[in-house]
């Protein structure tokens, strides 16, 4: 980690889980067990996020026309390809002073339907536009900006505020009704209300990005994992026995220290320079539209996200991961995770996931938090890139010991795993997105306040490497 970032780093957990009435140890199975959903009480007395799961932070602005609106997002997360939509949650119930209702913001954001969601360097302004959100109460958002001492200027495509010293602008409206690739509507409402949270969904129209970066002159560093490391064993021996040979020609490469643009990334192509800043417009895709080359497919742009491990139990008991970057919580309670989960046929890109039918049929599946470790990111290249209809020993292949659980599999290598029950789906047009309530969290034992599990949810901006 980059000694700027130590400033910005999370710890979990601050407190021994073993001291927390809420756990338990499970002496047999040597790890911590907490249920879920806890009492309105324990909530009231610490509604932080019960377990760890590496989400970003962004800053969101939105005006009503009148007055300009600050918040900060945990968790933003790309949900869906085509269209490029991005989903920002926020709170709409009364849960703590932490968590409490963000109604004078989503108000404003209602009745204009556009948002610029930006990314500051790590720094004084981004410390100026953080305290301004912490300091200044929600009813009062529109005092934020005013208070940050920050400058702004008007996004291309809407009026919400953008920072001078944003790096990365994404503007976006709330979605409208539409099709999917095979002709099903998509977008009835543009926001659900999943437990505590609102859902908003939101269709990307533009991308900034500072010109040094578009350039290549200066990189975006960002760190994709968390780090820990393990006090005991790994996991069980495994024996990787032999892989199947690979088809098709499609790989997606991975490493959780991502820098961006680098040779390994997309080039931004951007439309104009505006404000410094290379400007991509992403109109809507045209309804004729069926076929989308493997390139075309990809993100056009950098967006901070992580990897959730989802496993699930295959008709014929099987264990299947699918490692998924577009995972996200979207509500503190019931805790909600969200996989999204790529249904489209549209190319060997985006092509129905064996995971989807197997979630689907049993309705659960586990949620593990993968940390940097070569065996951990050599099983989500593995695993990330063949489906178990091709190989129905994809994850002894991927490397990781499964334990046998009712649930759903658990790797046993993994610092954090989720139990989800599905209680609901949303279709968004090349993916879809599970709501899963959390019933179960599991933690290892070597994951203690004196060996913490480290996250930086910001990027860092580093003049490039290659010239
Ligand atoms: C880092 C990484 C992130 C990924 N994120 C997603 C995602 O968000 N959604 C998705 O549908 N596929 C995603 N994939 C691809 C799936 O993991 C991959 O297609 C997997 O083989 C599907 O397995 P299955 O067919 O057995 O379900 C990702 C792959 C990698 C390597």
């Amino acid at each position: 980690m980059p000694n700027f970032l130590e400033q910005y780093r999370y710890f979990w957990p601050r407190t021994s889980l073993q001291t927390l009435p809420n756990w338990q140890a499970m002496k047999d199975k040597h790890i911590f067990v907490r249920h879920l959903p806890e009492s309105t009480e324990e909530l009231t007395i610490d509604s932080r996020w019960p377990g760890f799961f590496p989400s970003p932070i962004c800053f969101v602005t939105t005006t009503d026309g009148a007055q300009v609106g600050l918040e900060k997002v945990v968790g933003p997360s790309i949900v869906n390809r085509f269209p490029y939509v991005l989903a920002l949650s926020f709170c709409i119930k009364e849960i703590s002073e932490r968590h409490h209702v963000r109604r004078a913001f989503t108000d404003m954001l209602e009745s204009n339907g556009s948002v610029a969601i930006q990314f500051l360097p790590p720094g004084e302004e981004l410390n100026r536009a953080m305290n301004a959100i912490t300091t200044i109460p929600e009813e009062k958002t529109y005092v934020r900006i005013a208070h940050s001492g920050l400058s702004t200027r008007k996004a291309l495509t809407s009026n919400a505020p953008v920072f001078g010293s944003a790096y990365m602008v994404y503007e976006a409206s709330l979605v409208k009704p539409g099709k999917d690739f095979d002709g099903n509507p998509i977008y009835s409402q543009p926001w659900i209300d999943v437990g505590s949270h609102r859902i908003y969904f939101l269709e990307i129209n533009a991308i900034q990005l500072r010109k040094d970066i578009a350039e290549g002159r200066s990189q975006i560093l960002w760190r994709s994992l968390p780090a820990w490391e393990t006090q005991s064993q790994l996991q069980e021996a495994v024996s990787v026995g032999e892989r199947p040979i690979e088809d098709g020609n499609y790989k997606k490469g991975y490493t959780p220290h991502y820098a961006f643009p680098s040779a390994g990334t997309i080039a931004f192509e951007a439309d104009t320079i505006e404000n410094g800043m290379a400007v991509k417009y992403l109109p809507p895709l045209p309804q004729d539209q069926v076929e989308v080359d493997n390139d075309r497919a990809r993100w056009p742009c950098f967006f901070p996200s992580s990897v959730g491990m989802i496993t699930s139990w295959s008709p014929e008991g099987y264990p299947n991961l699918m490692p998924c970057g577009s995972t996200t919580i979207v509500s503190r309670h019931p805790l909600v995770i969200t996989p999204c989960v790529s249904y489209a046929r549209i190319n060997e890109r985006y092509a129905p996931r064996a995971s989807l039918d197997i979630i689907r049929r049993t309705g659960k599946f586990g949620c593990g938090v993968p940390f940097i470790n070569d065996v951990v990111i050599g099983a989500i290249r593995y695993a990330g890139n063949i489906s178990l209809a091709k190989d129905c020993q994809k994850l002894p292949h991927a490397g990781l010991q499964v334990e046998v659980d009712d649930w759903a599999p658990v790797l046993p290598a993994l610092p954090v795993h989720f139990d989800c029950q599905v209680i609901g789906e949303v279709t968004l047009g090349t993916h879809i997105m599970f709501l899963g309530e959390v019933r179960r969290i599991r933690v290892r034992p070597d994951v203690t306040p004196e060996n913490p599990i480290e996250w930086c949810p910001w990027a860092d901006i580093v003049p490039s490497r290659v010239s």
